[in-house]
């Protein structure tokens, strides 16, 4: 185990210890004076456990981002258009009724690792799926755009869109654009961080109101 890693593991363990004492003692303290609080100060309580949940999983985030960073990262040939079928089949989120998502049947294998590739496509797929309007059924279009040498596989959503202005942001650490909607801002600084470390490249085309169009660039295998 490098310096690096125990570092994360005591960071993580030592911070999350005092955090969940917060929290435990902040549901007492709701549970046994519910009738003696007035309904501000036990929203007041509320507050407190919510935003220590919300470090909690800060914490956890940061600790897998660390991780991907450091992991082993070999590369090989992926058949990245079985890997997101079968990422689809296997979530119910990603599938009727709760949305449609069409991976076209041509996308030429690509030189990547398999592990790292997974991390990307479920966290596009899962953003994809997630910035809608309430009353829209998230509709997904994953689909190459061959590149001599490299595939581009774009990703593209009938979402709310992003400002361009905030577009660069978006694939830097806990940068986000919308406050409707829950999360961290880790995903797309994964996905880049990983991407990067297969020789990729990642980007985002959108306007508000008119869906995003995300990709994965990277080096074609066959
Ligand atoms: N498909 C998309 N449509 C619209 N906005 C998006 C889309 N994907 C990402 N964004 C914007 O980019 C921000 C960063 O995305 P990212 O995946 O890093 O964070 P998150 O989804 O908020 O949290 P996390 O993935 O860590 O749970 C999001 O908060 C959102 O504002
Ligand atoms: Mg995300």
């Amino acid at each position: 185990v490098g310096e690096l890693e125990h570092f994360s593991h005591s960071i993580t363990h030592d911070m999350r210890a005092p955090l969940r004492a917060m929290q435990g003692y902040a549901e007492i303290l709701a549970e046994e004076s519910r009738e003696s609080l007035d309904q501000t100060r036990r929203n007041y309580l509320g507050r407190i456990i919510t935003s220590a949940a919300r470090m909690d999983r800060l914490i956890i985030d940061a600790l897998s981002y660390s991780r991907a960073v450091r992991q082993e990262m070999r590369l090989e040939v992926v058949d990245a258009g079985a890997l997101l079928r079968g990422m689809v089949d296997s979530y119910p989120n990603l599938q009727p009724p709760h949305a449609r998502i069409e991976i076209a049947p041509n996308i030429p294998p690509v030189r990547g690792n398999e592990a790292g590739l997974t991390q990307c496509f479920s966290n596009l797929l899962e953003n994809a799926v997630k910035f809608v309007e309430d009353d829209v059924v998230p509709h997904v279009v994953v689909r190459p755009e061959i590149r001599d040498g490299r595939v581009r596989l774009w990703f593209e959503d009938n979402g709310i869109g992003i400002p361009t202005e905030l577009q660069p942001r978006l694939f830097s650490m806990f940068q986000r654009a919308s406050k409707k909607h829950e999360g961290t801002g880790i995903g797309l600084a994964l996905v880049r961080k990983v991407t990067e470390r297969m020789e990729g490249e990642v980007g985002v085309e959108s306007e508000p109101g008119n869906g995003s169009r995300f990709w994965i660039e990277l080096q074609r295998a066959d």
